[in-house]
Formats: C-alpha cells, sequence, structure tokens
C-alpha cells in the first residue's frame, strides 16, 4: 500500500529532537495522537530516515506491536539488536567481560548479558555504543503507555532515564528519547508524574495528516470522481483522521463501476459513514453484553477521565445512580469496593480498560468514549461526583 510521506514534519521534528542547545530535547520528547492515524507509520518511514541520515543511530520499540511480550523486553530486545549490528561494539562488550579471545576460544558475548540487573547495564551498553560509533543515539518508544502496565516496563523506562541522564553528559554524544501515545492521560502519566522517569518532558501533539495527504487521496482516485480536497476534509475529521478510512473510500470507488462524476463524492462519503456507524454499533453492541455495574463503572470512567477515582462513596453511589436512573435496572448485587475491583479487572480482560502499575485506569482507547457519545449513554449521572467533588472543594 503506496504511503504518503511527510517529509517535512520529519526534517521538523529530527531538528527538535537532534538539536543540542534545545534543553528540553535532551529531556526527551513525548508525541500524543490517536490510535490509527499514522503515528507508526510516520515514525517508521519519515523520522526514522531523516533522524539516520543527520547521523544518528536510531532505535525504534513499538510496544503495542508485540502485545504478547512484555514491554520492558520489547525495549531491552530492541537495544541488544542494535548493538549486535556494531562488531566493535561487541568485541568490546566481551573484553569488559573478559573474553578476550572471543571468537578464537568459542566463547562468544551474547547479548543476554545486556539489560536489567543484567552484567552490563543499559546506560552501560548505549554508552558504550554511543562512544565506539561517535554519534547520538535517538531511542523511539512507539506506544510508551505500555511501558508503565509492568515492572519490568517500567524498570526499563527508569534504567532508560539513568542512561539518558548518563550519555547527555560529558564525553558521551547524547541520547535522546522519543515517545509516542495514543492517549494523552495515560501519556501524561509518564510525563507529570514526579516519580516517572520522563518527569517534565515536553508533550507535543503529532499533528494529523492534512490538506496535503488528501490534495494526494484526491489523485488516487478516478479522475472521473473530480474528487476535491476541501470537500474530504469534513469527512476526513469525522472519521478520526484514520488514512484507513480513506482507504475505504477509495476502495469504494474502486469497486464500484456504476456511479457517474457526480455521484463519485456521495459513493466515497458513503463508504466511510457506514464504516464509521458499524464501528460505533459494534462497539454499542459488545457494551450492551456487560453486566450492569461493568456498564456503569466503564461509562462513569468515561465519562470522568482522570477525575475518575472508582472507590470513593460518591463514586460508588453514583455506579448506582447510573444504574437506577439511566438503565432503570434494579440494583441487585452489592456495590462495594470488591465488586468495583471485580468490574474495573474483567474491563480490562475485555480489552475496554488499560491499567498502570500504580492501579490508574484509563479507557483503552478513545474510540470507546466517542462510541458511548454517540449512544448518548454519557448522562448527567454518568459526571455526578465530579460536580460533588467540586462543590466539596
Ligand atoms: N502517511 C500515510 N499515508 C497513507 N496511509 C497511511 C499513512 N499513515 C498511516 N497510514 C495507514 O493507516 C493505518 C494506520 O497506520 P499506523 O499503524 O501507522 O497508525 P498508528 O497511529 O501507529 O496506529 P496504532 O494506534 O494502531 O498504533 C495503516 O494501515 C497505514 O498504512
Ligand atoms: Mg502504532
Amino acid at each position: 500500500m503506496p504511503i504518503f510521506h511527510r517529509t517535512a514534519l520529519a526534517q521538523e521534528l529530527a531538528t527538535h529532537i537532534l538539536d543540542d542547545d534545545l534543553a528540553p530535547a535532551r529531556s526527551g520528547l513525548f508525541l500524543g495522537a490517536r490510535r490509527r492515524t499514522g503515528k507508526s507509520t510516520f515514525l517508521q518511514q519519515d523520522l526514522c530516515p531523516e533522524l539516520k541520515r543527520r547521523g544518528a543511530i536510531v532505535i525504534y520499540a513499538d510496544l503495542w506491536e508485540e502485545r504478547d511480550q512484555d514491554p520492558g523486553d520489547v525495549i531491552i530486545e530492541a537495544i541488544r539488536e542494535e548493538l549486535a549490528r556494531h562488531d566493535s561494539v561487541v568485541m568490546r562488550f566481551a573484553r569488559s567481560a573478559g573474553m578476550e579471545r572471543v571468537n578464537m576460544g568459542g566463547v562468544a558475548f551474547t547479548m543476554d548479558r545486556v539489560g536489567l540487573g543484567k552484567q552490563v547495564s543499559l546506560a552501560k551498553a548505549l554508552a558504550m555504543l554511543s562512544d565506539e560509533c561517535q554519534r547520538m543515539i535517538v531511542l523511539i518508544v512507539d506506544e510508551a503507555q505500555h511501558a508503565i502496565t509492568t515492572d519490568k516496563g517500567s524498570n526499563a523506562l527508569y534504567a532508560l532515564k539513568a542512561a539518558r541522564d548518563k550519555l547527555n553528559m560529558g564525553p558521551h554524544h547524547g541520547l535522546r528519547i522519543v515517545a509516542t501515545g495514543s492517549n494523552r492521560d495515560k501519556l501524561a502519566m509518564l510525563v507529570e508524574w514526579k516519580d516517572q522517569a520522563f518527569f517534565c518532558a515536553p508533550m507535543k501533539e503529532f499533528p494529523p495528516l492534512g490538506v496535503d495527504y488528501l490534495n494526494w487521496i484526491c489523485k488516487r482516485a478516478p479522475a472521473s470522481a473530480a474528487l476535491k480536497a476541501g470537500a474530504l476534509s469534513t469527512l476526513f475529521e469525522r472519521s478520526g483522521y484514520r488514512p484507513e478510512w480513506m482507504q475505504i473510500g477509495l476502495n469504494a470507488l474502486a469497486s464500484r463501476d456504476n456511479w457517474i462524476p457526480e455521484e463519485a463524492a456521495a459513493v466515497f462519503a458513503e463508504a466511510i459513514e457506514s464504516r464509521a456507524d458499524s464501528r460505533i454499533q459494534n462497539l454499542l453492541a459488545l457494551i450492551g453484553l456487560l453486566s450492569p455495574l461493568q456498564s456503569a463503572v466503564l461509562r462513569v470512567l468515561a465519562a470522568q477521565g482522570r477525575r475518575f477515582v472508582p472507590f470513593w462513596n460518591r463514586t460508588l453511589e453514583t455506579f448506582r445512580l447510573v444504574i437506577e436512573q439511566d438503565d432503570g435496572n434494579d440494583v441487585d448485587e452489592p456495590i462495594n469496593v470488591e465488586t468495583v475491583q471485580q468490574a474495573l479487572d474483567a474491563l480490562k480482560d475485555k480489552g475496554f480498560l488499560w491499567r498502570s502499575v500504580h492501579g490508574v485506569y484509563a479507557l483503552e482507547e478513545l474510540g470507546i468514549r466517542e462510541a458511548l457519545e454517540e449512544g448518548r449513554l454519557l448522562t448527567e449521572s454518568t459526571q455526578r461526583v465530579t460536580l460533588m467533588g467540586r462543590q466539596a472543594a
């Protein structure tokens, strides 16, 4: 599938990341954008090549792609892979581990000696790589919020902070850590909590694809369709800036040959609208299968976002109110810390929620909130704790 390259954005970000005088760049850079908006494609196809072109060593780890693996392992493995590419670095490790005759004695320095609590720490390994190659290292952690869902992932982030502090001082050549995430609430935890590895790192909105991309889409449609970027922009906004949905429009034009030029825009739009509707209906159908308490917990969390405090008495009352008033159901199960915890666990297992190692919950993706909004399920009752909390303050 061809992609639209964002060269200017890659250049702008590369300058920001590599610039030695920009103090914030030294503490890393966080890019937030919604799901399926092209983050990984941009990082791999545009940003990594641009950073390499400017002489940096680039290490890329996508914590979402390898979902069955511990995020900490994904980060460590990406670093090991890069180290293994540099023979001179491997030789230096071997020597420092007392394996002078690494190739002759049949004893090799294997990369599993690098990692957390291992013979060679991540900071030491990255410093050696940077010194040996005399180049800056840029480590890109895609979907970084997953790192704080496990202890190992969290520890890997702390180790990276130590590495960053070490490499950005003294004789080394610098380490920049670029992180992306699809949920600002989650990413904010990495940046705003003072015990977190990236406290105070600048957070930037990763800009969605724009009008130049829509022009590119128009050119890929049959010429007789005469699509106009301006007319597609509302549709693109409605599709949450997801390129895949524009592709659905193009596919509809390609697969149907009975449209006349005047109808082309409508055929394109209809395909996208119908995809948007079915996505929301599917999500609402899944939500409809939840138990009354699970459903109430999900809606209250979605409505209250970062202000959600699951076990406050007031919140427990709100769950009851939602079940009784919004749903017209009797509350026939106890609502207490234990049952709410069970509901949260079930929602996490079903893929609705995300939980950090600290026990903070957030929606797994923003699309769930959108579906709840469209289904008019984020009622006044679901907001209730926030309002009372404000009054009490
Ligand atoms: N610049 C682009 N031009 C054309 N298609 C694109 C572009 N960027 C992304 N896409 C398409 O959009 C889809 C989602 O892209 P990608 O996986 O990069 O997004 P993402 O934001 O990383 O998603 P996720 O939230 O799942 O990690 C892919 O099918 C990809 O091919
Ligand atoms: Mg991605």
